[in-house]
């Protein structure tokens, strides 16, 4: 019985973790289109590489769209790709383009 659980336990464990990093690729998914596989593309010409910005400020600029304190002239067009992410997933993304 004990064992039983025990390996119930690690299935979950394993199940959530393989949940959580399929999200993370997810993410990101959506965001290739424009800035490229890795970040390296300018977005319509118009984006900064992300690839070349920060962690930080990748997490920086992504909330600041959310909370319409970010960006230029086309910020709008962001706050729209951005507005369902999570903090984790925010996070993940800065984690995976970041410098
Ligand atoms: C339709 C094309 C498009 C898609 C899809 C898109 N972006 Fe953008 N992104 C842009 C443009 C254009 C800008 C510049 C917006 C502005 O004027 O502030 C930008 C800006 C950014 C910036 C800030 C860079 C800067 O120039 O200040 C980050 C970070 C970013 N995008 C991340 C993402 C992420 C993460 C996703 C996916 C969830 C995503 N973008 C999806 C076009 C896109």
């Amino acid at each position: 019985m004990y064992k039983f659980k025990t390996i119930k336990l690690f299935t979950l464990c394993c199940v959530l973790l393989s949940v959580n990093t399929g999200l993370a690729a997810d993410a990101y998914d959506s965001c290739i289109n424009c800035h490229g596989e890795k970040g390296e593309k300018r977005a319509l010409q118009r984006s900064k590489i992300i690839a070349n910005m920060s962690k930080d400020e990748i997490v920086f600029a992504l909330k600041g769209y959310i909370n319409n304190t970010y960006g230029g002239p086309m910020k709008t067009l962001m706050q729209g790709k951005v507005a369902h992410l999570s903090d984790a997933q925010i996070n993940e993304i800065a984690q995976k383009i970041g410098k």
